[in-house]
C-alpha cells in the first residue's frame, strides 16, 4: 500500500468545504504517470451541486495531464468517519482505472484496499 497517499488524503479532507453535512471528505490519487493529486469535497446551498472529494480529484488529475489520465491507486479518508467511496464516485473511478487497480479507506482504523472490480463489479461501460 502506499501509507502517503492516505496522509494526503488525509491533509486534503482539512480543506474541505463541508457546511451543511460537516463531513469533510479527502481523496488522493497516484497517476501512471507517478503524479499525486488531491482534492476535498465542496458543497453547496443548493445541495445537489456538491461535489465529492473523489470526483473533484479526478477531474483536476484529467485537467492537469489530460485524457490519457490513468489511476494506478487512490486513497480516501473523511475526518472522524470510516467509508468506502459514494457509488457515483465509483463508476467515475472505474472510467479511468482498471479492475485490479487499489483503491484505500480506513475500516477500523486500518487502511483496507478493495480493488475496483470488488467495489464495482459490473461498471457501466459504452
Ligand atoms: N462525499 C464525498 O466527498 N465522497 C463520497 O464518496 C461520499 C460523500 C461528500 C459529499 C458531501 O459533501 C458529504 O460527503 C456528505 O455526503
Amino acid at each position: 500500500m502506499n501509507p502517503a497517499l492516505l496522509e494526503h488524503a488525509q491533509r486534503a479532507a482539512t480543506k474541505a468545504y463541508a457546511p451543511y453535512s460537516q463531513f469533510q471528505v479527502g481523496c488522493a490519487l497516484l497517476t501512471a504517470a507517478g503524479n499525486i493529486f488531491t482534492g476535498c469535497n465542496v458543497e453547496n446551498a443548493s445541495y445537489g451541486l456538491t461535489i465529492c472529494a473523489e470526483r473533484n480529484t479526478i477531474f483536476h488529475a484529467v485537467a492537469e495531464e489530460g485524457p490519457g489520465m490513468r489511476i494506478t491507486s487512490l486513497a480516501v479518508i473523511a475526518l472522524g468517519q470510516e467509508f468506502p467511496p459514494c457509488g457515483a464516485c465509483r463508476q467515475v473511478i472505474a472510467e479511468f482505472a482498471a479492475p485490479e487497480t487499489p483503491i484505500w479507506f480506513l475500516r477500523d482504523g486500518k487502511p483496507l484496499a478493495m480493488t475496483m472490480a470488488e467495489l464495482l463489479p459490473a461498471s457501466f461501460r459504452l
